[in-house]
């Protein structure tokens, strides 16, 4: 095997360090072909431990010299360990000098040591550090740097790593050097440097305690003026963080880097984080809403990172959702709050339930199923998921929501009075917030609460309400379950916070009272859910209610109520909570999608939506009080994703097919409505990214879509031509990128010439063109042009596969964001897709394996697809040299 053996780590296997390493000191001579490095470190034996020989990691190394106090030592190589017996004994401290060199020129997988655009960059977690030294590279491990980077001036000019600038000098030969100390100890997942030719916007703050920072967002030269907008994303981040948990900046210089070559988003290394430049870079011209929504996310996301990551970092890599899913959630949070009004907090509550929905739950049910907290795995680099991290997040959320928002806030901080500076666990995280709140139901409840770590798959909530008119009395009977998940056949009950509240007929609220409460209440209240089944009776009710169950999404689980039509229609038109508002829609929608779906009627003789949901969303659409970011959410259809979740067989074709007929349907019975809502929003003015402005761009550019869609079926020129004229006149990227989907979804003739423009337009511009590549590889399928449509455009000179933001605009967007166009009945797009994961397993194991699982659901496929799947999974399998991470993927696929 190519990368040493496959074998699963465990998390009950885990022991403390033999050593600690308490100083790390480094000097790298930086050269792209090789790199040499000189790690002297200081480290003394863990007291705790049994004495034992002292094993380092390292990979892809070429070692030259090992000293211990100085003086040569023996040393053998266990596969990548570095293994040294013949220590100085006793609990005194020893120095350890390696000196190593490496070839960041030729590191493609882009974890430890990496050149991109003639810079150099780093990326250590989860276990990268060995790539640049040996080490002790597990995050329980914690130390205080020092760095020492010398290199070509003129080629190198910045010079930068963690922590502060402590002197800076030249050298012989046209190099200079920098020399940088961090403060804080960290784990050496937490390391980075950057050299290279970069400019910086700066911005000099004062905390709310009074002390003055330092920011710096660092691109090339010509992307300075894509910057403001993540500097103010920065800014942002750090006020929120003192003021809603009084978490102040701690340090005196903060940075963010940007490079194009970036396997994930971005990375919280202490005081210099690293980001894909997909999440710093963007101006009106270049970026969209979207973008700019992920930058403030993202951006914040690191941001908080510095506490909770870094301040409190894991013990080991099964707890990392002690740090993802607490810092996903923070940063869901700190969007909230920077969107302001309820309704746009609610935008962002269902664009983030909706990730989990179309991301997470299929995980959960899937070959790749984990707990939030894993109890093994092959390759960390795979437990980098949605389950980890937004399923993560909504444990925490849960939590809050059982504390409230103060109480959380008061175990956030007991968290960190008992563990600043440690690595610890998953455990000590909800002890923490169960004991700053005694009284709490997370108190009472915690050991079974704590089931939300330990166990895998997404709970049903099955729910029925019975109304006894004659002793006003109403019962919801609440039962749970969940299915097996891989190695967990049984689930014991999970602790579900229900926020519920009843509406009558007319959609107003019914006062909510329990047969032992004194009196009545009013609006949403929290039930938590604890047996496999029970009961609420409500007393006091003058009609039958319509129930409002998990108001905002008070918990991660599918809801099964049968709900009426008019019941839906109710809580649509009525609810107070907008988040069920939204689902009310959505579940009137996958109704008559999954009749259609399962049916075998003629599409084009049976329409699949009625007048009661088609009158339901005019109403929407042309409702004054509803924010245009509402209706567009309520307007959008549930994805393919989505709907393939809900069957036992999935034919992709039926279901692409369906819910094309209803966007056609929707489209041609509303024109007037879609007419009315381009014309009252296609005007935002002055651009700003703000919630109100983008949400009415948001739904101009669905009502385009719209008109273009209607304009198929009738053969109508005017929309796309308006969509054409739109295209060229845009003042926004936003503007001008819908425009142009509206003529690509359509299908329309106009669609290639708006391209080719586009592609002039922008050739200077890699995030643009990433667009350009992804929004022909996503198109709708007519008549199976997509996948020819992708094989021509890799081999366009812009397409590079060493690139993952390239890479996956293309390859990713066909074959896990395109279900109509991948699941053909030829297996066309399933051979493409073991070819490319193949050819990316030589180049970028992470970056393959993500690509991988985009078979993950084949066992669902309805045949001839799911024959046709297994076989293309399984000849990636019969691969000899394939990475651990592709590995682990299809294996558990196939088991
Ligand atoms: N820790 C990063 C984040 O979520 C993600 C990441 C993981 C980046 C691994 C690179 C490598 O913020
Ligand atoms: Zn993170």
């Amino acid at each position: 095997m190519r990368e040493g053996q496959a074998t699963a780590i465990h998390r009950a296997d885990y022991t403390a360090p033999a050593y600690w390493i308490d100083t790390v000191e480094l000097v790298f001579d930086l050269d792209p072909a090789k790199t040499r490095v000189l790690n002297k470190m200081r480290l003394r034996r863990n007291g705790d431990v049994a004495p034992q020989a002292l094993r380092l990691d390292g990979e892809e190394l070429n070692l030259a010299r090992v000293l211990v106090n100085g003086q040569g030592t023996s040393f053998k190589m266990d596969g990548n360990q570095l293994v040294l017996e013949n220590l100085p004994e006793g609990p005194d401290a020893f120095d350890l000098e390696i000196f190593t060199t490496c070839n960041p020129a030729k590191n493609t997988k882009l974890m430890g040591l990496y050149v991109s655009n003639d810079s150099f960059f780093t990326q250590c977690e989860a276990e990268g550090f060995r790539r640049i030294t040996y080490f002790l590279d597990r995050p329980d491990v914690m130390a205080s740097y020092t760095v020492t980077l010398r290199a070509d001036k003129a080629k190198y000019p910045v010079l930068l790593s963690n922590g502060n600038l402590v002197e800076e000098g030249e050298l012989e030969d046209g190099r200079h050097f920098a020399k940088w100390v961090d403060p804080h100890k960290k784990p050496c997942y937490l390391f980075a440097l950057v050299a290279g030719q970069l400019v910086a916007r700066e911005q000099r703050i004062r905390s709310r305690a009074g002390k003055d920072h330092l920011l710096q967002v660092f691109v090339r030269p010509g992307d300075l003026d894509k910057t403001e907008h993540a500097m103010n994303s920065l800014m942002a981040s750090v006020a929120w963080d003192e003021a809603r948990f009084g978490l102040p900046l701690d340090l005196e210089r903060f940075m963010i880097v940007a490079t194009s070559d970036f396997n994930m988003g971005a990375m919280e290394n202490k005081g210099l984080n690293i980001f894909n430049t997909k999440y710093v870079l963007a101006n009106q011209a270049t970026a969209t809403d979207a973008d700019f929504s992920n930058i403030e996310s993202v951006v914040g996301h690191e941001y908080f990172h510095n506490w909770t990551g870094n301040r409190v970092t894991c013990q080991d890599w099964f707890q990392l959702s002690l740090k993802e899913g607490l810092t996903v959630f923070r940063d869901q949070e700190f969007s909230q709050d920077l969107a302001g009004s309820p309704s746009a907090r609610a935008v962002k509550r269902i664009e983030d339930v909706r990730v989990l929905r179309t991301a997470q739950f299929p995980e959960d049910a899937g070959p790749m199923a984990h707990p939030v907290r894993p109890d093994s795995y092959i390759e960390i680099n795979n437990f980098y998921t949605v389950t980890i991290y937004e399923k993560g997040a909504e444990v925490v959320r849960m939590m809050q929501t059982l504390v409230g928002r103060d109480g959380f806030a008061q175990g956030m901080k007991l968290y960190f009075e008992r563990h600043d500076g440690q690595a610890v666990t998953c455990d000590d995280f909800a002890q923490a917030i169960a004991d700053a709140n005694p009284q709490s139901d997370l108190a009472r409840l915690l050991p079974q609460f704590k089931r939300w770590y330990s166990q895998a798959g997404t709970p049903r909530l099955h729910a029925s309400g019975q109304y006894d008119a004659a002793a006003r009395t109403y019962t919801l009977s609440l039962t749970q379950s969940c299915a097996p998940t891989p190695g967990q056949a049984l689930k014991d009950p999970f602790v579900i916070p229900v926020n519920l509240g009843l509406l009558d007929a007319q959609g107003q609220a019914l006062p909510l009272q329990l047969a032992h409460w004194a009196q009545a209440e009013t609006g949403t209240r929290t039930f938590v859910l604890t047996e496999a089944s029970e009961t609420l009776t409500f007393v006091n009710v003058d009609s039958a209610p319509v129930p409002s169950i998990l108001r905002d999404f008070s918990a991660p689980v599918v809801l099964d109520y049968a709900y009426t039509d008019t019941e839906l229609l109710t809580l649509l038109a009525h609810d107070s909570d907008p988040f069920n508002r939204w689902e009310a829609g959505q579940r009137l929608a996958l109704a008559r999608a999954l009749k259609a779906i399962q049916g075998d009627s003629d599409l084009a003789q049976t329409p699949v939506l009625d007048d009661a949901y088609l009158d339901a969303m005019r109403q929407v659409l042309a409702d004054p009080t509803l924010d245009a970011a509402f209706k567009e959410l309520v307007l959008t259809l549930p994805s393919e994703t989505y709907l393939a979740e809900q069957l036992d067989v999935v034919d992709p074709q039926r279901i692409h097919a369906v819910r094309e007929a209803m966007r056609e349907q929707l489209a041609t019975a509303l024109q007037t409505q879609w007419q009315q809502a381009w014309e009252d929003n296609r005007d935002t003015g002055g651009y700003r990214p703000d919630p109100v402005s983008s949400g009415r761009r948001a739904l101009a550019g669905l009502a385009l879509t719209q008109l273009c869609v209607a304009a198929r079926r009738s053969g109508d020129t005017v929309w796309p031509g308006k969509a054409f004229q739109r295209f060229k006149d845009a003042a926004n990227m936003t503007d001008r990128f819908n425009a142009l989907s509206a003529l690509v979804i359509s299908g329309h003739e106009l669609a290639a010439p708006a391209l080719s423009r586009f592609h002039a337009l922008f050739k200077n511009e890699a995030l643009v063109i990433d667009k350009w590549f992804s929004l022909q590889a996503g198109a709708p399928d007519h008549g199976g042009h997509v996948l020819p449509a992708v094989r021509q455009l890799m081999t366009h000179p812009d397409f590079n596969l060493r690139n993952p933001n390239r890479a996956r605009s293309v390859i990713f967007s066909y074959c896990s964001a395109n279900p109509g166009a991948f699941h053909r009945s030829d297996a066309a797009g399933y051979v493409f897709w073991a070819d490319r994961v193949i050819e990316l397993d030589a180049i970028n194991p992470q970056v393959a394996a993500r690509l991988a699982r985009a078979l993950d659901r084949w066992k669902k496929l309805a045949e001839p697809y799911r024959s046709a799947a297994r076989e293309a999974i399984a000849r990636v399998a019969a691969k000899a040299d394939l990475s651990n991470d592709v590995r682990e993927v299809v294996t558990r696929a196939l088991a």
